[in-house]
């Protein structure tokens, strides 16, 4: 699977998503619809990207018991979406029962792909409110193992983590890296940030790119600067 760039499509409306997506002009980018912009306009919004031709990402990460989740993704593979998530905390079972709800009856399904620990997250707040004192990235292979275990096409890690996930988990096991800036950027609440270019040389297999792209002056250029980056 070749690498490919994804449009964090962080709006509260379709209306501000259209506006956004028309900036890029002929692009027909990977793009990232998120807990904002779902819960605002809902499962129409992901028809409507759709028909549109982009590809989506839906990024819901779901987490509750097993059974809640595994409903939940029977619902969501009926939108027909290319990518979805879930928490690799929710524990194997919770994994195993998203993927039995995920797949269809003639055994087709979005790949699915789990969060590991959110890139926002720092080894001193993962030790102080989680209470977990093993390094940052033994805890990201060890989730990324239990997903590949339970069955799931990959993780979102940072991609400082990508190297490492690869190793344990085999160079087919996609990472999925948001954590992305410019090196000319603010890193704004993100805490593990690497460039387009570090992350392709640290092997991820996708980068979500939200803000160096949707705010930037000229978002086209942004995106076309981060496919020379991490693609070209
Ligand atoms: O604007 P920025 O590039 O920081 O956006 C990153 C996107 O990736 C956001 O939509 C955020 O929800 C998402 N994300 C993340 N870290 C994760 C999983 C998803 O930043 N571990």
């Amino acid at each position: 699977m070749g690498r490919d760039v994804i449009i964090a499509c962080d709006f509260d409306s379709k209306e501000q998503t259209l506006d956004f997506l028309d900036k890029l002009g002929d692009h027909k980018p990977y793009v990232k619809i998120g807990m904002e912009l779902y819960y605002a306009e809902g499962p129409s919004i992901v028809k409507a990207l759709k028909e549109r031709g982009y590809k989506i990402f839906l990024d819901l990460k779901l987490h509750d018991i097993p059974n809640t989740v595994k409903k939940a993704m029977k619902v969501l593979s009926n939108l027909d979406v290319d990518m979805c998530n879930l928490h690799a905390a929710g524990t194997c079972k919770m994994m195993e029962a998203a993927l039995e709800g995920l797949t269809r009856e003639d055994g087709s399904r979005p790949l699915l792909i789990a969060v590991t620990q959110l890139t926002s997250t720092t080894q001193e707040r993962m030790e102080a409110d989680m209470l977990i004192y093993e390094p940052m990235e033994k805890v990201v292979s060890h989730y990324a193992s239990n997903a590949k275990n339970s069955g799931l096409d990959g993780v979102v890690c940072s991609p400082l983590e990508s190297g490492r996930v690869h190793e344990v988990c085999g160079e087919g096991f996609l990472t999925v890296t948001p954590g992305v800036r410019f090196a000319d950027d603010d890193k704004g609440d993100q805490a593990r940030v690497t460039t387009p270019a570090k992350a392709k040389e640290l092997g991820s297999d996708y980068i979500v790119v939200g803000r160096s792209i949707t705010a930037a002056a000229d978002p086209k250029a942004a995106y076309e600067r981060c496919i020379a980056e991490f693609v070209g």
